[in-house]
C-alpha cells in the first residue's frame, strides 16, 4: 500500500523502523538466564507500518512481501501482545481497533521487526486512545513485551546495556547508507544465545574521540557481535552474504542482532543502491534493501 494509501484508510499510522546493532558484545548472563549486553544500536528508514483506526470489535489484518509469514500465527503476533497489554494499563479507555501491519521486514531476522512492530503499536494506540502515561510505565510495558522493545520505542541511535533496557541516546551518531542483506532463514535467538561459547566477552568501549563518519566506521570496527560466530553456524550463509557485501564495495559489515542480517555500510545512498540491485539480481530469492539509518541528531 503507497504511504498515502495506509495514512488514508488508517487515522494514525506509525513507522516501525528496522533496529540495526552496529555492535552486540555479550558481556555476561543474569541468574535468570538472560544476557548481558551492550549494544551500538541505530535504526533505518525501511521497516513495517502500522495503521490504527477506531473499529465495532479488535481486528487485524496483513499485508507487505512477509505479511503470509505471520498470517497462522494464531494472535501470538507481538502487535496483539501490546495491544493487550496496554489495553490492561489503561482499562475503559481503550476501545475496540483495527490494526493493519504492513510487513516489509523478513521475520526472525535480527533486525528487530517484530520488536519493532511492538513498539510501534504502544506509540499508536497511545496516540488513537488519546492518552499518555508516564515514561517510566510505558518502558516497563515495553520491556515486558521483549529486551528490544524499550529501545525500538525510541528508534534513534543509542547505546542500550543491562538486557537492553539501560538506554543512553547518541546524539553524535551520524546516518549510514547500507545495504541489509538476508538469506530468509529465519534464526532462533534462543538456539544462537546457547551455542555461545563464552559470556564474558570485554565490553564495548567506543573511543572518545570520535569525530565523524570515518571515525565512527573506525570504532565500529573495532567493535564487535559476539553472537556471529554461533549464527554463522546455523546459518553458513552469513558468511556468504558478508562476503557478497565486502565484493560489492561494503566499507563494513556485520550481522545485526541473532542474525540472519547482516548489514554492509556504503560511501553513499546511490552506492548501497547500486549494491543491492547486484546482489538482487545474483540471488533474487535472498533480501536486500538499501536504505540510510537515522542520524543522531535527526
Ligand atoms: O526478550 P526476547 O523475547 O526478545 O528474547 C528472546 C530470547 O532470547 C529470550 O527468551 C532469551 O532466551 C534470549 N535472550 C537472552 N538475552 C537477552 C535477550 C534475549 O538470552 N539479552
Amino acid at each position: 500500500m503507497p504511504e498515502e494509501g495506509l495514512a488514508e484508510a488508517f487515522g494514525v499510522t506509525e513507522a516501525a523502523r528496522a533496529k540495526i546493532n552496529l555492535a552486540l558484545h555479550v558481556t555476561g548472563q543474569r541468574a535468570d538466564g538472560y544476557h548481558l549486553l551492550d549494544m551500538l544500536v541505530t535504526f533505518a528508514d525501511c521497516g513495517d507500518r502500522l495503521g490504527f483506526l477506531p473499529a465495532q470489535a479488535d481486528a487485524f489484518t496483513l499485508s507487505g512481501r512477509f505479511g503470509e509469514t505471520l498470517a497462522g500465527d494464531g494472535g501470538t503476533n507481538l502487535v496483539l501482545r501490546a495491544r493487550d497489554l496496554l489495553r490492561e494499563a489503561v482499562g475503559v479507555l481503550a476501545f475496540p481497533v483495527h490494526i493493519h501491519l504492513e510487513k516489509n521486514l523478513p521475520v526472525a531476522s535480527g533486525i528487530g521487526g517484530g520488536s519493532a512492530d511492538a513498539a510501534a503499536t504502544l506509540r499508536g494506540l497511545m496516540r488513537l486512545w488519546g492518552m499518555s502515561l508516564p515514561v517510566e510505565t510505558v518502558a516497563g510495558l515495553a520491556l515486558k513485551l521483549g529486551a528490544d522493545v524499550p529501545m525500538c520505542f525510541e528508534s534513534r541511535p543509542l547505546i542500550a546495556r543491562g538486557i537492553g533496557e539501560k538506554i543512553e541516546a547518541v546524539p553524535d551518531l551520524p546516518a549510514f547508507a547500507m545495504v541489509l542483506a538476508n538469506p530468509l532463514k529465519g534464526v532462533s535467538t534462543p538456539e544462537v544465545f546457547r551455542r555461545l561459547a563464552t559470556k564474558n566477552n570485554p565490553a564495548l568501549n567506543l573511543a572518545a574521540d570520535l569525530a565523524g563518519t570515518a571515525g565512527w566506521l573506525a570504532a565500529i570496527g573495532a567493535a564487535r557481535n559476539d553472537l556471529e560466530p554461533p549464527a554463522r553456524e546455523l546459518v553458513p550463509e552469513i558468511s556468504a552474504i558478508s562476503a557478497m557485501l565486502h565484493a560489492e564495495g561494503a566499507l563494513l559489515t556485520r550481522m545485526s542482532g541473532s542474525g540472519a542480517t547482516c548489514f554492509g555500510i556504503f560511501s553513499n545512498i546511490a552506492a548501497a543502491q547500486q549494491a543491492a540491485a547486484a546482489l538482487h539480481d545474483a540471488r533474487p530469492d535472498w533480501y536486500f534493501q538499501a536504505t540510510e539509518t537515522v542520524s543522531g541528531g535527526m
